[in-house]
């Protein structure tokens, strides 16, 4: 019987492809997968350490399978992947008493994880750590096993040499490395021709692209070329940087036609004064100017953020100042988070992590609430309108009906048979909640 292999994935987009690479290995290596951890030969925890309670999810799951291996009297091999195993490295071992993990596979070691599970399944076997930094950003065409029929993550950047203040991703992704067109747009067409609508290209800051043979190849001319290829009905893209977006990148989104009217555009605060101290390189004011540009060239883009409340020194001023760029704003979603403090950073070595926890949670919550309210009413807005929607899936709630997205990211929900898949709908919108909405399409109206 082929050994089976289960990868479980924590964090971003990047780790979600990474795990898709993964898999594609192991399965060229004549692994099979399995949903099962007490069937699974291999199982590779795929972790993320933007946070801490990110991090310690980890340390849940080993404690997991410490208790999955006395109960049962064995284990799968453990790898433990992504951010958390090259933050950390062989340092692993030790905060674990070292019995739960077999391999410690960095994030740009992902290519020896086949060699490194087979040599860990050897009786004889020591634990061994690969968290060597790899320049070479290029993957074999095709072995990634992609897990979403619709939509496909391509890299076009590795790393981040931008070192936000709070931020972990340039130690644990290392500095920033460009992908060549080329490999890009050949991998675009493999996942078109393997029936994917929809391409999300994805990097730290996508949109300080530059070809590294060609300067004058950046990232409006990715976007040119990923749109021009035939069959790509959607390009999607995260996160590009406010700091880089100007007046060309606005004008390609405006323009090209499969690329969707939506911008996830991380601003973190609302204060100058406390994104100053978090070197993002951007004021409240730029970023307002950049709305309005965006807002002005393409009426119909909605705009979705991060944001992140009791950064060290974060007034109450500073928090409202958070509140009323929301307002201004009116973001279609955001991602919102109480900081955290992590290792390697400059804020962790210079700054005091000065807003009491519990204020931070008094601060999220109100800011999640005026955001859901926001949302809410944008989302009542629509209600009566037809929507272009790419079903993407069946419902979570309910399996009779399909899930999808508006080229503004909307979720929305309707009945429908699972074989529309990957099709497009005209959707009515009815009724609206903060998360989606929910409507009926033409199609599946008529008798
Ligand atoms: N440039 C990347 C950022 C990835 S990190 C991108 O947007 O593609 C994702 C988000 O996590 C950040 O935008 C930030 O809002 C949040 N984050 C990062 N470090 C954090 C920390 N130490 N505490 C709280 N939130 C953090
Ligand atoms: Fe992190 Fe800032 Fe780069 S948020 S990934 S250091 S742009």
């Amino acid at each position: 019987m082929a050994p089976r292999y289960l990868i479980e994935t924590a964090g971003c987009q990047m780790n979600v492809h990474d795990s898709e690479r993964m898999a594609g290995l192991l399965e060229q290596a004549g692994y099979e997968s399995t949903p099962d951890a007490g069937d699974a030969d291999i199982l590779v925890v795929n972790t993320c350490s933007i946070r801490e309670r990110a991090e310690d999810k980890l340390y849940t799951r080993l404690g997991e399978l410490r208790v999955m291996e006395e109960e049962a009297g064995s284990r799968p091999i453990v790898v433990v992947a992504g951010c958390v195993a090259q933050q950390e490295g062989a340092a692993l071992f030790k905060n674990t008493n070292g019995h739960v993990i077999d391999v410690v596979l960095g994030t740009q070691q992902v290519k020896m994880l086949p060699a490194l599970a087979i040599q860990a399944s050897r009786l004889s076997a020591v634990p061994s750590v690969a968290i060597d930094p790899w320049d070479d950003v290029s993957f074999p065409l095709g072995v990634a096993r992609r897990s979403d029929p619709v939509r496909a993550y391509v890299t076009i950047i590795e790393g981040c040499n931008d070192h936000c203040a709070f931020c972990v991703v340039p130690h644990t992704r290392g500095a920033e490395r460009m992908r060549l067109p080329q490999d890009i747009l050949d991998e675009v067409r493999e996942a078109v021709d393997s029936g994917r609508k929809e391409i999300h290209l994805l990097g730290q800051i996508v949109n300080h692209y530059q070809s590294r043979e060609d300067p004058s190849y950046d990232f409006s001319r990715l976007l040119e070329a990923v749109n021009a290829i035939p069959g790509v009905a959607r390009i999607r893209f995260a996160s590009p940087h406010p700091r880089h977006t100007g007046s060309r990148l606005i004008a390609a989104i405006r323009d090209l036609e499969a690329v969707c009217k939506h911008v996830h555009l991380p601003v973190q605060s609302g204060s100058t004064a406390v994104l100053k101290a978090m070197r993002r390189r951007h004021s409240r004011e730029d970023y307002l100017r950049l709305v309005d540009n965006l807002r002005q060239a393409i009426p119909n883009v909605t705009l979705s953020t991060d944001m992140i409340v009791g950064f060290p020194g974060e007034t109450e001023d500073d928090f409202n100042e958070t509140l009323s760029l929301t307002r201004e704003v009116r973001f279609s979603s955001m991602f919102s988070f109480k900081y955290s403090i992590r290792p390697h950073t400059t804020a962790a070595r210079d700054l005091r992590d000065s807003v009491e926890e519990e204020e931070k949670t008094t601060r999220i919550v109100e800011l999640q609430a005026l955001q859901r309210d926001i949302q809410n009413h944008l989302h009542e807005d629509m209600v009566g309108a037809t929507v272009e929607v790419l079903i993407d899936a069946v419902s979570r709630r309910r399996r009779t009906e399909l899930s999808g997205r508006t080229s503004g990211n909307t979720v929305v929900n309707f009945p429908g048979r699972e074989d529309r898949i990957g099709e497009f709908a005209q959707v009515n919108v009815k009724r609206a909640g903060p998360y989606s909405v929910w409507g009926e399409a033409h199609d599946e109206l008529v008798e």
